[in-house]
């Protein structure tokens, strides 16, 4: 496709889908001044909001230097998404000092006392390129070096578990009633190459080779290899108590992160991950609960998601991004932003605007 072409087509998507945030902040004069390489090189990357218009966000990168190498068109995309106002600048500071708040949905309302919630975190490695540009070998190479670390792992005291690859014919390989299994529970990624935006992207390429993911005995702790970052490291409980969540995944992704070679990392934009959605902490932090009211009123759940917007949460269905609700009302609430926040924030918005929504839904909210 020529640059003209390139252009004219990606205009188009501005005006049929303000929504894409790629297009949106899509700048035709710069893109007409790069080099060939550069061209070549961003039309990778935005090639899953041309593909899609209707993307949210439109673009994944390649490389870790992506971000700042094409600024021009990432960062406004990036203030949009995590709410980040001009005069902000870009820039990401940790906290996992989870021992200064006390986040317990029982003490909203002992009604919340069994919730499933989840928190994760995406992390890339330096020394391979993102996954939407890693060749078959790579990702080979990449679960090798994992399988490695998860032989350490498997020794201390409460991250002990088991390494389940989709790679076809290892030692470790599971069979497809093992893989649908662990899907349908939730612990496991979903056939990727089912997603069109990664698909585009290059990022579910030579699926299921170099994917799996770690289990500890509890199925509290796991670690998948090869999805849309290299690693996305979580734990996961039901319960109440987000602190107690939080410190299990800060205590594994410690572990983890010893065992192996560093992490891409940038002072402004945080976690380096595919997605611009996951810089920052990198981290999702969600629950799963019912709300049978909200949901029920408008159509879909633009109710729901509206309200929640102003809370700073996103809400999804019940089967992960693109389903709807489930029964009951079932819906995966989390916090959008996930740069310009810490790790703690993040929990305590999470904690605030379940506390704000349960009002709603008990109706005694407005
Ligand atoms: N690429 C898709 C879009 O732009 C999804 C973005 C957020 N989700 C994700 N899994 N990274 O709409």
């Amino acid at each position: 496709m020529t640059p003209e072409k390139t252009i004219a087509t990606i205009e188009k998507i501005k005006r049929d889908h303000p929504n894409n945030l790629m297009a949106r902040f899509f700048d035709a004069d710069w893109f007409a001044g790069l080099n060939q390489n550069d061209q070549q090189r961003l039309k990778n990357i935005i090639n899953t909001g041309i593909k899609n218009p209707s993307s949210q966000m439109g673009a994944y990168a390649m490389q870790a230097d992506d971000y700042e190498h094409f600024s021009h068109q990432f960062d406004p995309m990036i203030r949009a998404f995590h709410a980040l106002p001009d005069a902000t600048p870009i820039c990401q500071t940790n906290d996992w000092d989870t021992a200064r708040t006390r986040c317990d949905l029982a003490k909203i309302d002992p009604a919340l006392s069994r919730i499933s919630m989840r928190v994760r975190v995406a992390r890339n490695f330096s020394i391979f390129p993102l996954p939407g540009a890693m060749d078959k070998n790579q990702r080979m190479e990449l679960e090798q070096m994992m399988i490695t670390a998860f032989q350490s792992l498997i020794l201390r005291p409460g991250f002990g578990g088991r390494y389940l690859s989709l790679t076809p014919g290892t030692a470790n390989t599971i069979n497809d009633e093992e893989y649908s299994r662990r899907v349908a529970s939730g612990q496991m990624f979903k056939n990727m190459s089912n997603d069109r935006y990664l698909r585009a992207a290059g990022i579910s390429a030579d699926w299921p080779h170099g994917r799996g993911m770690y289990v500890s005995q509890k199925e509290d702790f796991i670690i998948w290899v090869g999805e849309e970052d290299h690693l996305r490291i979580m734990a996961m409980h039901t319960g109440s108590n987000l602190n107690q969540l939080f410190e299990r995944l800060h205590g594994g992704l410690e572990l983890i992160s010893n065992l192996l070679p560093p992490f891409a990392m940038s002072s402004r934009y945080g976690t380096i991950a595919s997605c611009p959605t996951n810089l920052g902490a990198g981290m999702r932090a969600s629950l799963h609960m019912k709300l049978p009211k909200l949901c029920a009123v408008g159509p879909g759940l633009e109710y729901l998601t509206n309200e929640a917007k102003t809370l700073g949460l996103a809400v999804r269905g019940a089967g992960g991004e693109h389903s709807g609700p489930g029964k009951g009302g079932l819906v995966d609430i989390s916090p959008s932003a996930r740069l310009g926040v810490t790790q703690v924030q993040i929990m305590q918005k999470l904690h605030d605007g379940i506390a704000a929504l349960w009002a709603l839904e008990k109706g005694n909210g407005n």
